[in-house]
């Protein structure tokens, strides 16, 4: 589709006060000057506390009204005319990361979250304020990563992996953990603690830590999807949350020298014993990722992390060299996801709200919720 073939309207999710109900609208659809390429959404994945992002419960600051969305696989409908790699009808992944190119600490989550200054709420309110959940959408070049379609969705019997494209909307839960991993240096051969392991975010933690070659050590409440996380490989070890510091403490060092930690909290987690247990457990040396979405400051055990040289790291999101990293992980086949995920159920625009509730029912090991304009 050239930009001469765009159609001049499309329809989009909208969100026009800020916590209020969402309305499908038809939208102009815009052309793609230079440094841009359009897209058309093939298959925009719904997080699973996506409901609590817009009802305004999660406090996310973004500004309204906003086509809302997220990370998504589509095919290039056009580009703008410095395009050196893109071309029309490459099934691409999009990143929803946007960096001011000015000044790269100027981040939004394009769709979700403004960001925390005034660099990033002026990338947000100009030319990158309307995302995925839609027929098509204007996105950065630098935002999309080119899939080797026939690698990764053809056939086995001609070289390729099988994958559904749909599959590959894992990328966004994947990606997220994949950050912060490599953040923190994690090495094949060492030990770390993923914590809580059982959510949509966590689960794939672990299975990018195991793809990266290490043993983890799945930390949750639910027995049931820890289990589950068992399976994945005999790599995995797990450890309840009991709320019982001493105990959690106690079960963690009984698997040995543990070099590091990735924390995944949500919001719910804030009095959650897991952190300091974690912390506690970790060999001299030892490194934390700090990826969770607490609102509220939490204590540290400063003086073990003092004592024991411990390093914390936050992690929001992840660099674009880690998305071309993780992508060759995937294209290789070093992490194999074709049997784990599952898309649970795919739905239109205008079934918004019965989406919202099926992703915050699926948000296990695997499990993607997501539109299909
Ligand atoms: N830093 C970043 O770039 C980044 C990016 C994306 C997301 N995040 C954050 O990652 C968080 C986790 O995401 P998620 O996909 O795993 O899903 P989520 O739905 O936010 O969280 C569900 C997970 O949290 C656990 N949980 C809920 N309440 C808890 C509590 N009171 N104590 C201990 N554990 C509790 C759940 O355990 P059960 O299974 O027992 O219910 C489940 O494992 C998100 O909330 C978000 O804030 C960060």
């Amino acid at each position: 589709m050239s930009t001469d073939a765009l159609p001049p309207t499309h329809k989009a999710l909208v969100q026009e006060v800020y916590g209020e109900p969402l309305i499908v609208k038809t939208v102009p659809t815009p052309q793609p000057p230079p440094g841009a390429a359009i897209i058309k959404i093939l298959y925009a994945p719904i997080i699973s506390y996506m409901r609590d992002v817009y009802n305004g419960k999660r406090k996310y600051p973004y500004l309204t009204p906003l086509v809302i969305g997220t990370s998504a696989i589509g095919r290039v409908a056009a580009t703008g005319s410095d395009a050196v790699l893109l071309k029309e009808g490459d099934l691409v992944y999009f990143d929803c990361t946007i960096r001011g190119r000015d000044d790269s600490g100027a981040i939004i989550l394009m769709g979700l979250s403004q960001g925390f200054g005034e660099g990033s709420k002026k990338l947000m309110e100009g030319e990158w304020r309307d995302c995925t959940f839609a027929e098509f959408a204007k996105v950065p070049l630098e935002n999309l990563l080119q899939l080797d379609e026939s690698r990764l969705c053809g056939s086995p019997a001609d070289g390729g992996l099988g994958y559904a494209p749909e599959q590959l909307t894992w990328i966004l839960q994947a990606m997220v953990p994949y950050g912060g991993l490599r953040s923190i240096g994690l090495q094949a051969g060492e030990t770390i603690i993923v914590a809580p392991a059982t959510g949509a975010f966590g689960s794939a933690a672990v299975v990018v830590a195991l793809g990266m070659g290490a043993r983890v050590i799945a930390m949750g409440r639910n027995s049931e999807a820890l289990e589950q996380l068992k399976t994945l490989s005999p790599r995995v070890e797990t450890v309840q949350i009991t709320g019982d510091v001493q105990s959690e403490v106690a079960s963690l060092k009984k698997f040995g020298r543990i070099d590091a930690f990735l924390d995944i909290s949500p919001t719910e987690a804030q009095n959650s014993t897991h952190f300091k247990s974690a912390v506690l457990s970790l060999r001299h040396e030892g490194r934390v990722s700090m990826m969770g979405g607490l609102l509220d400051d939490f204590p540290i055990p400063y003086r073990f992390v003092m004592r024991s040289n411990i390093t914390l790291k936050g992690t929001w999101m992840y660099t674009r060299a880690d998305c071309q990293a993780f992508l060759g992980l995937m294209t290789t086949g070093v992490i194999d996801v074709r049997k784990l995920v599952q898309v649970v159920e795919m739905f239109k625009l205008e079934e918004w709200e019965k989406a919202f509730d099926m992703a915050a029912e699926h948000g296990r090991l695997g499990q993607i919720v997501m539109f299909a304009p």
